[in-house]
């Protein structure tokens, strides 16, 4: 079968196309025909550490979805012909997070990933696709929409009445923006660029903040939300946001910790999370569980993932550049 591995030593591509025998299910398990994938921005940090510990000969991307192929022993709960999506966690089932899920994340440097044309998984951890979504739609879904759900709404009980600040407009970032919109809560969306505010406001957002024009956004919100601050804040920057997160959460309100645009470790001053008696959420994806509850959501309210472009499988160091010029809206497709 067709697929890609990591190798750090491979020039500046990295990716490199490559034939491997198909897999066959044992018992318990799951071949899955990959339909689709999609990237995130932790693939393209795996792909600048391939020649780094463990990353390279791995297949790349968390992120698939597909049909069913073949069902090992003691598989009830799949047949051939069934529409799946893969969990980020392969063992994260349900229940709270245990550091040892870790090394279970699919296209890390400790287990292959989606980008080969059949995968072999275990059979609880799979979720059959919603009905109104294709194959593409679908593979949007394991990691960005799933962090983004877990963060606001299953730890941080976003609900009708509130107020989202969500950061730029790539895939977490909009399906925070369509979870808040379906649960009535107000958007406010800042970005980088004036025609994707435009998008983002035809998605629902209410509140439309150009950072480069605006760099000191929490100013903004502030003045936008009559000095009450924001009830939830996707934090996605990392250091280059932290502060000013800060500054724009709302007494009460909840910083929902997960992204690191900027780089790793902020060192934010805490003190006015004290005085305004707010929570910091920190988020790594989710479970199967809150895979689940999502995709139950996501057919609730006909909600279907925003797909900037969709690149065939020879394409996808294209695909991967383009995630890496930060121009697109929303998330970045692999076609099989
Ligand atoms: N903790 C977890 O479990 C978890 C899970 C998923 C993702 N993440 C992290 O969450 C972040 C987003 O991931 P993603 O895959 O959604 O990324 P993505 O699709 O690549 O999003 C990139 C977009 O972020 C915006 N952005 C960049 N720098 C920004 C800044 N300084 N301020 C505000 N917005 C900025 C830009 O939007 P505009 O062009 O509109 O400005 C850019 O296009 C990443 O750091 C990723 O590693 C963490």
């Amino acid at each position: 079968m067709k697929a890609y591995h990591l190798n750090g030593h491979a020039g500046s591509g990295r990716l490199v196309r490559t034939d491997l025998v198909k897999p066959e299910p044992a018992s318990g398990e799951v071949r899955i025909r990959v339909e689709a994938t999609s990237l995130n921005y932790r693939d393209l940090l795996i792909l600048d550490r391939a020649g780094q510990g463990g990353f390279d000969g791995r297949v790349p991307l968390c992120d698939g979805a597909g049909i069913v192929d073949a069902v090992g022993a003691d598989v009830i709960q799949w047949r051939a012909g069934d529409r799946v999506a893969a969990s980020y966690f392969r063992d994260w089932v349900s229940g709270p997070f245990k550091a040892s899920y870790i090394p279970s994340a699919l296209g890390s440097s400790t287990m292959d990933g989606m980008l080969a044309e059949y995968v072999v998984l275990p059979a609880t951890a799979l979720v059959a696709v919603p009905e109104h979504l294709t194959s593409i739609e679908a593979a949007t879904l394991p990691c960005a929409g799933v962090t983004a759900w877990h963060g606001l709404i299953a730890r941080g009980g976003m609900g009708k009445g509130n107020t989202l600040l969500v950061q730029g407009t790539g895939g977490v970032a909009l399906f925070g923006l369509q979870f808040a919109v379906a649960l009535g809560a107000r958007a406010i969306v800042i970005s980088s660029s004036d025609e994707k505010l435009a998008r983002a406001h035809a998605l629902g957002a209410s509140i439309l903040i150009n950072y480069r024009d605006t760099p000191d956004w929490d100013a903004a919100v502030m003045t936008a939300t009559a000095g009450e601050g924001v009830t939830h804040v996707l934090e996605l920057g990392g250091p280059g946001t932290y502060d000013r997160s800060l500054r724009a959460v709302a007494s009460g309100g909840k910083i929902i910790q997960i992204g690191v645009l900027t780089g790793f470790g902020p060192k934010p001053d805490l003190a006015r999370l004290q005085w305004e008696n707010a929570d910091i959420i920190g988020v790594t994806v989710g479970s199967l569980e809150h895979f689940t509850a999502m995709n139950r959501f996501l057919s609730e309210h006909a909600i279907h993932p925003i797909v900037d472009r969709v690149y065939d499988f020879d394409d996808a160091p294209e695909a991967y550049a383009h995630l890496r010029s930060g121009s697109h809206f929303g998330k970045i497709v692999v076609s099989l």
